[in-house]
Protein backbone atom coordinates (compact mmCIF):
# COMPACT_ATOMS: atom_id res chain seq x y z
CA UNK A 1 0.00 0.00 0.00
CA UNK A 2 1.65 3.26 -1.24
CA UNK A 3 1.13 6.10 1.16
CA UNK A 4 -1.14 9.07 -0.67
CA UNK A 5 -1.79 11.28 1.79
CA UNK A 6 0.48 9.72 4.67
CA UNK A 7 -0.13 7.26 7.57
CA UNK A 8 -1.58 10.21 10.18
CA UNK A 9 1.46 10.21 12.19
CA UNK A 10 0.62 13.52 13.09
CA UNK A 11 -2.75 14.77 12.96
CA UNK A 12 -5.94 16.85 14.83
CA UNK A 13 -9.11 15.04 16.40
CA UNK A 14 -12.02 17.25 16.77
CA UNK A 15 -12.65 21.02 16.30
CA UNK A 16 -11.32 23.65 18.21
CA UNK A 17 -11.68 22.09 21.38
CA UNK A 18 -10.15 18.67 20.18
CA UNK A 19 -6.74 16.79 20.80
CA UNK A 20 -3.66 16.01 19.44
CA UNK A 21 -3.04 12.86 18.08
CA UNK A 22 0.56 11.59 17.40
CA UNK A 23 1.95 7.76 16.55
CA UNK A 24 4.57 7.20 19.70
CA UNK A 25 7.77 6.99 17.37
CA UNK A 26 9.99 5.96 20.18
CA UNK A 27 7.97 2.44 20.19
CA UNK A 28 7.76 1.73 16.49
CA UNK A 29 8.29 -0.63 15.01
CA UNK A 30 7.07 -3.15 17.88
CA UNK A 31 4.29 -1.14 18.93
CA UNK A 32 1.99 0.97 17.69
CA UNK A 33 1.00 3.21 19.96
CA UNK A 34 -1.05 6.68 19.11
CA UNK A 35 -0.43 9.54 21.97
CA UNK A 36 -4.17 12.31 22.82
CA UNK A 37 -2.28 15.12 23.85
CA UNK A 38 -4.42 18.40 25.54
CA UNK A 39 -1.67 20.05 26.25
CA UNK A 40 1.37 22.32 25.47
CA UNK A 41 3.48 20.94 28.09
CA UNK A 42 2.52 17.81 26.25
CA UNK A 43 3.21 18.20 22.70
CA UNK A 44 6.81 20.20 23.59
CA UNK A 45 7.42 16.56 26.07
CA UNK A 46 6.28 14.71 22.93
CA UNK A 47 9.05 16.61 20.63
CA UNK A 48 12.31 16.76 23.11
CA UNK A 49 11.59 13.05 23.31
CA UNK A 50 11.33 12.23 19.68
CA UNK A 51 7.36 10.51 20.07
CA UNK A 52 7.64 12.95 17.00
CA UNK A 53 10.11 13.73 14.71
CA UNK A 54 11.07 14.42 11.53
CA UNK A 55 11.02 18.75 10.51
CA UNK A 56 7.91 19.00 8.84
CA UNK A 57 6.01 16.83 11.57
CA UNK A 58 7.66 18.71 14.36
CA UNK A 59 6.38 22.09 12.78
CA UNK A 60 2.59 20.67 12.44
CA UNK A 61 3.07 19.50 16.32
CA UNK A 62 4.54 22.63 16.77
CA UNK A 63 1.55 25.11 15.27
CA UNK A 64 -1.38 22.80 17.60
CA UNK A 65 1.25 23.06 20.83
CA UNK A 66 1.02 26.35 20.28
CA UNK A 67 -3.11 26.45 19.92
CA UNK A 68 -3.12 24.40 23.09
CA UNK A 69 -1.20 26.77 24.96
CA UNK A 70 -3.49 29.53 24.23
CA UNK A 71 -6.25 28.00 23.92
CA UNK A 72 -8.12 29.06 27.20
CA UNK A 73 -5.86 31.63 27.21
CA UNK A 74 -7.19 35.45 28.96
CA UNK A 75 -8.93 37.36 26.42
CA UNK A 76 -7.38 40.88 27.40
CA UNK A 77 -5.03 42.39 25.29
CA UNK A 78 -2.32 42.02 27.89
CA UNK A 79 -2.84 38.61 29.15
CA UNK A 80 -3.39 37.22 25.66
CA UNK A 81 0.09 38.19 24.53
CA UNK A 82 1.65 37.27 27.70
CA UNK A 83 0.59 33.69 26.98
CA UNK A 84 1.44 34.14 23.25
CA UNK A 85 4.57 35.04 23.90
CA UNK A 86 5.43 32.28 26.54
CA UNK A 87 4.02 29.42 24.20
CA UNK A 88 5.88 30.57 21.70
CA UNK A 89 9.09 30.41 23.92
CA UNK A 90 8.48 27.09 25.31
CA UNK A 91 7.53 25.39 21.75
CA UNK A 92 10.52 27.21 19.97
CA UNK A 93 13.07 26.10 22.50
CA UNK A 94 12.12 22.16 22.45
CA UNK A 95 14.52 21.66 19.69
CA UNK A 96 16.57 23.81 18.27
CA UNK A 97 17.97 22.60 14.54
CA UNK A 98 14.64 22.19 12.76
CA UNK A 99 13.69 25.27 11.16
CA UNK A 100 10.24 24.12 10.50
CA UNK A 101 9.57 24.21 14.06
CA UNK A 102 10.04 28.20 14.66
CA UNK A 103 8.67 28.72 11.13
CA UNK A 104 5.22 26.90 12.48
CA UNK A 105 5.00 28.52 16.04
CA UNK A 106 5.73 31.99 14.12
CA UNK A 107 3.39 32.06 11.78
CA UNK A 108 0.32 30.25 14.19
CA UNK A 109 1.55 33.56 16.52
CA UNK A 110 1.10 36.10 13.32
CA UNK A 111 -1.83 34.91 12.26
CA UNK A 112 -3.34 35.37 15.91
CA UNK A 113 -1.72 38.84 16.77
CA UNK A 114 -3.51 40.10 13.42
CA UNK A 115 -6.57 39.21 14.14
CA UNK A 116 -9.25 42.48 15.18
CA UNK A 117 -10.36 41.28 18.75
CA UNK A 118 -9.95 38.87 21.44
CA UNK A 119 -12.15 35.73 20.07
CA UNK A 120 -10.90 36.16 16.89
CA UNK A 121 -6.98 35.57 17.92
CA UNK A 122 -7.99 32.40 18.99
CA UNK A 123 -9.98 31.56 15.87
CA UNK A 124 -6.74 32.77 13.73
CA UNK A 125 -4.64 30.70 15.37
CA UNK A 126 -6.43 27.68 14.88
CA UNK A 127 -7.47 27.91 11.72
CA UNK A 128 -3.31 28.79 11.14
CA UNK A 129 -2.22 25.73 12.28
CA UNK A 130 -4.88 23.62 10.91
CA UNK A 131 -3.85 25.33 7.69
CA UNK A 132 -0.03 24.24 8.65
CA UNK A 133 -1.22 20.67 8.77
CA UNK A 134 -3.32 20.55 5.36
CA UNK A 135 -0.80 22.54 3.97
CA UNK A 136 1.75 20.02 4.34
CA UNK A 137 0.25 16.78 3.02
CA UNK A 138 0.27 18.96 0.00
CA UNK A 139 3.85 20.17 -0.03
CA UNK A 140 4.73 16.24 0.43
CA UNK A 141 2.63 15.25 -2.76
CA UNK A 142 4.60 18.26 -4.93
CA UNK A 143 7.64 17.30 -3.41
CA UNK A 144 6.96 13.76 -4.81
CA UNK A 145 6.13 15.28 -7.98
CA UNK A 146 8.65 17.31 -8.64
CA UNK A 147 11.53 14.80 -7.70
CA UNK A 148 10.40 11.83 -9.31
CA UNK A 149 12.12 12.46 -12.34
CA UNK A 150 15.64 12.30 -10.41
CA UNK A 151 14.52 8.66 -9.79
CA UNK A 152 13.78 7.66 -13.87
CA UNK A 153 16.45 4.91 -14.24
CA UNK A 154 18.66 5.57 -11.01
CA UNK A 155 16.03 4.01 -8.84
CA UNK A 156 18.75 2.30 -6.39
CA UNK A 157 17.96 4.88 -3.67
CA UNK A 158 20.33 5.18 -0.50
CA UNK A 159 18.28 7.00 2.69
CA UNK A 160 19.34 7.93 6.10
CA UNK A 161 16.88 8.64 8.55
CA UNK A 162 13.32 8.87 8.30
CA UNK A 163 12.09 10.93 5.80
CA UNK A 164 8.40 9.25 5.16
CA UNK A 165 4.68 9.83 6.28
CA UNK A 166 5.92 9.73 10.09
CA UNK A 167 8.25 12.71 9.14
CA UNK A 168 5.41 14.87 8.24
CA UNK A 169 1.58 15.25 8.06
CA UNK A 170 1.58 13.81 4.16
CA UNK A 171 4.15 11.18 2.62
CA UNK A 172 7.11 13.00 3.47
CA UNK A 173 10.07 14.05 2.01
CA UNK A 174 12.92 12.66 0.65
CA UNK A 175 10.61 8.96 0.26
CA UNK A 176 7.79 10.89 -1.05
CA UNK A 177 10.00 10.60 -4.21
CA UNK A 178 10.09 6.91 -3.69
CA UNK A 179 6.86 6.48 -2.94
CA UNK A 180 5.74 8.57 -6.20
CA UNK A 181 8.08 6.30 -8.21
CA UNK A 182 6.31 3.24 -6.74
CA UNK A 183 2.93 4.67 -7.71
CA UNK A 184 3.84 5.57 -11.12
CA UNK A 185 5.13 1.95 -11.45
CA UNK A 186 9.08 3.06 -11.81
CA UNK A 187 11.71 0.32 -10.76
CA UNK A 188 12.86 1.85 -7.57
CA UNK A 189 14.26 0.50 -4.53
CA UNK A 190 15.69 1.55 -0.78
CA UNK A 191 18.90 0.91 0.97
CA UNK A 192 18.08 2.46 4.36
CA UNK A 193 21.07 3.33 6.54
CA UNK A 194 20.29 2.25 10.17
CA UNK A 195 20.74 5.82 11.71
CA UNK A 196 22.63 5.68 14.71
CA UNK A 197 22.56 6.51 17.45
CA UNK A 198 18.46 6.38 17.25
CA UNK A 199 17.85 4.26 14.86
CA UNK A 200 15.33 5.71 12.75
CA UNK A 201 16.14 4.22 9.50
CA UNK A 202 16.01 0.54 11.54
CA UNK A 203 13.26 1.02 13.06
CA UNK A 204 11.40 3.87 11.18
CA UNK A 205 11.99 3.65 7.36
CA UNK A 206 12.19 -0.13 7.10
CA UNK A 207 8.60 0.05 8.67
CA UNK A 208 7.44 2.39 6.40
CA UNK A 209 8.95 0.51 3.23
CA UNK A 210 8.08 -2.90 4.24
CA UNK A 211 4.33 -1.47 5.02
CA UNK A 212 4.44 0.52 1.56
CA UNK A 213 5.29 -2.76 -0.32
CA UNK A 214 9.01 -1.19 -1.52
CA UNK A 215 11.52 -3.19 -2.44
CA UNK A 216 14.00 -2.32 1.30
CA UNK A 217 17.22 -3.55 2.28
CA UNK A 218 18.51 -2.24 6.09
CA UNK A 219 22.55 -2.17 6.20
CA UNK A 220 24.15 -0.54 9.05
CA UNK A 221 25.49 3.25 8.87
CA UNK A 222 29.62 1.67 8.07
CA UNK A 223 28.39 -0.29 5.52
CA UNK A 224 27.27 2.64 2.97
CA UNK A 225 30.80 3.21 1.67
CA UNK A 226 30.94 -0.53 0.51
CA UNK A 227 27.36 -0.61 -0.95
CA UNK A 228 28.66 2.36 -2.98
CA UNK A 229 31.84 0.79 -3.89
CA UNK A 230 30.00 -2.26 -5.23
CA UNK A 231 28.15 -0.65 -7.56
CA UNK A 232 24.66 -1.24 -5.88
CA UNK A 233 23.53 2.79 -5.54
CA UNK A 234 22.13 5.39 -8.29
CA UNK A 235 21.58 8.07 -5.59
CA UNK A 236 21.54 8.89 -2.02
CA UNK A 237 18.09 11.26 -0.94
CA UNK A 238 17.86 12.92 2.37
CA UNK A 239 15.44 15.50 3.98
CA UNK A 240 16.64 18.32 6.20
CA UNK A 241 16.43 20.32 9.33
CA UNK A 242 17.43 23.63 8.29
CA UNK A 243 19.13 24.91 5.02
CA UNK A 244 20.80 27.95 4.95
CA UNK A 245 20.79 30.35 2.41
CA UNK A 246 23.84 29.48 0.46
CA UNK A 247 22.40 25.70 0.18
CA UNK A 248 24.37 24.14 3.08
CA UNK A 249 22.06 21.45 4.90
CA UNK A 250 21.50 20.62 8.53
CA UNK A 251 20.08 16.76 8.36
CA UNK A 252 20.31 13.79 10.96
CA UNK A 253 24.49 13.25 11.95
CA UNK A 254 25.73 11.11 9.51
CA UNK A 255 24.64 12.88 6.51
CA UNK A 256 27.79 14.30 6.07
CA UNK A 257 29.75 11.35 6.05
CA UNK A 258 27.30 9.90 3.49
CA UNK A 259 27.54 13.27 1.25
CA UNK A 260 31.50 12.83 1.33
CA UNK A 261 31.27 8.77 0.52
CA UNK A 262 28.73 9.23 -2.16
CA UNK A 263 30.92 12.12 -3.72
CA UNK A 264 34.08 10.31 -3.85
CA UNK A 265 31.90 7.97 -5.78
CA UNK A 266 30.31 10.36 -8.13
CA UNK A 267 26.60 9.41 -6.78
CA UNK A 268 24.61 12.19 -6.99
CA UNK A 269 23.12 13.24 -3.10
CA UNK A 270 19.56 15.16 -3.30
CA UNK A 271 17.74 16.85 -0.49
CA UNK A 272 14.38 16.76 -0.38
CA UNK A 273 12.68 19.85 1.34
CA UNK A 274 9.80 22.17 1.79
CA UNK A 275 10.18 25.83 1.74
CA UNK A 276 9.75 26.03 5.56
CA UNK A 277 12.91 24.21 5.80
CA UNK A 278 14.84 26.85 4.75
CA UNK A 279 16.64 29.67 6.79
CA UNK A 280 17.26 32.44 4.42
CA UNK A 281 18.32 34.70 7.60
CA UNK A 282 21.77 32.47 7.65
CA UNK A 283 24.41 32.76 5.13
CA UNK A 284 25.93 29.09 5.64
CA UNK A 285 26.01 26.16 7.79
CA UNK A 286 27.87 27.15 10.17
CA UNK A 287 25.09 29.41 12.11
CA UNK A 288 22.68 26.45 11.80
CA UNK A 289 22.47 26.20 15.59
CA UNK A 290 23.48 21.58 16.43
CA UNK A 291 21.34 20.42 18.95
CA UNK A 292 23.35 18.16 21.34
CA UNK A 293 20.94 14.46 23.14
CA UNK A 294 21.59 13.27 26.19
CA UNK A 295 24.38 11.36 26.01
CA UNK A 296 22.53 7.64 27.30
CA UNK A 297 21.22 7.84 23.32
CA UNK A 298 24.90 7.11 22.83
CA UNK A 299 25.79 4.73 25.95
CA UNK A 300 22.37 2.60 24.95
CA UNK A 301 20.46 0.72 22.51
CA UNK A 302 16.61 0.52 23.77
CA UNK A 303 17.73 1.15 26.82
CA UNK A 304 20.91 -1.47 27.26
CA UNK A 305 24.19 0.17 27.89
CA UNK A 306 26.75 -0.88 25.98
CA UNK A 307 29.59 1.58 26.89
CA UNK A 308 31.79 2.02 30.12
CA UNK A 309 29.70 3.82 33.15
CA UNK A 310 30.81 7.46 32.97
CA UNK A 311 32.35 7.42 29.37
CA UNK A 312 32.46 11.10 27.96
CA UNK A 313 30.20 11.38 25.18
CA UNK A 314 29.56 14.04 22.47
CA UNK A 315 25.76 13.13 21.03
CA UNK A 316 25.01 16.29 18.09
CA UNK A 317 22.00 15.10 16.79
CA UNK A 318 22.96 16.74 13.31
CA UNK A 319 25.49 17.84 10.98
CA UNK A 320 26.27 20.26 8.05
CA UNK A 321 26.68 19.46 4.78
CA UNK A 322 28.32 22.13 2.44
CA UNK A 323 26.46 22.67 -0.31
CA UNK A 324 29.00 21.74 -2.91
CA UNK A 325 28.08 17.98 -1.60
CA UNK A 326 24.84 18.31 -2.91
CA UNK A 327 23.74 17.78 -6.28
CA UNK A 328 20.14 19.39 -6.16
CA UNK A 329 17.47 20.47 -4.01
CA UNK A 330 13.72 19.40 -4.61
CA UNK A 331 11.60 21.89 -2.88
CA UNK A 332 7.65 21.72 -3.90
CA UNK A 333 8.44 24.71 -5.98
CA UNK A 334 10.86 22.44 -8.13
CA UNK A 335 14.59 21.19 -8.07
CA UNK A 336 17.50 23.84 -7.07
CA UNK A 337 20.63 23.00 -8.88
CA UNK A 338 23.22 23.53 -9.07
CA UNK A 339 23.21 24.81 -5.67
CA UNK A 340 24.31 27.66 -4.08
CA UNK A 341 23.40 31.53 -2.88
CA UNK A 342 21.98 32.32 -6.38
CA UNK A 343 19.95 29.74 -7.09
CA UNK A 344 17.98 29.76 -3.92
CA UNK A 345 17.57 33.14 -4.09
CA UNK A 346 16.34 32.81 -7.65
CA UNK A 347 14.19 29.83 -6.33
CA UNK A 348 12.21 31.92 -4.02
CA UNK A 349 11.87 35.06 -6.16
CA UNK A 350 9.88 32.67 -8.45
CA UNK A 351 7.95 31.16 -5.44
CA UNK A 352 6.95 34.74 -4.19
CA UNK A 353 5.88 35.90 -7.66
CA UNK A 354 3.85 32.78 -8.41
CA UNK A 355 1.97 34.04 -4.93
CA UNK A 356 3.39 31.13 -2.66
CA UNK A 357 4.17 32.04 0.58
O1 LIG B 1 16.03 13.77 15.12
P1 LIG B 1 15.01 13.54 14.06
O2 LIG B 1 14.56 12.13 13.93
O3 LIG B 1 13.85 14.52 14.18
O4 LIG B 1 15.77 13.91 12.72
C1 LIG B 1 15.05 13.90 11.52
C2 LIG B 1 15.88 14.16 10.32
O5 LIG B 1 17.04 14.44 10.41
C3 LIG B 1 15.17 14.14 9.02
O6 LIG B 1 16.04 13.71 8.01
C4 LIG B 1 14.72 15.57 8.70
O7 LIG B 1 13.94 16.09 9.75
C5 LIG B 1 13.94 15.64 7.45
S1 LIG B 1 12.41 14.83 7.68
C6 LIG B 1 11.42 14.76 6.55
Amino acid sequence: MIPEGGIGAVRWRGGPDGALELIDQTRLPLETEVLTLRTLEGVRDAICRLAVRGAPAIGVAAAFGLWLGIRDAPEDDVGFEEALARAAQRLESARPTAANLAWAVRRVAAAARAAPGAKERKAAAFRAALAILEEDAATCRALGEQGVDLLRGRGRVMTHCNTGGLAAAGSGTALALVFEAARRGLPVSVVACETRPLLQGARLTMWELMRAGVDATLVCDNAAASVMAEGKVDCVLVGADRIARNGDTANKIGTYSLAIVASAHGIPLYVVAPRSTFDLSIADGSEIPIEQRSPEEVTQIGGVRIAPPRARVHAPAFDVTPARLIAGIVTEAGVIAPVGEAAIAAAFAGAKARGAS
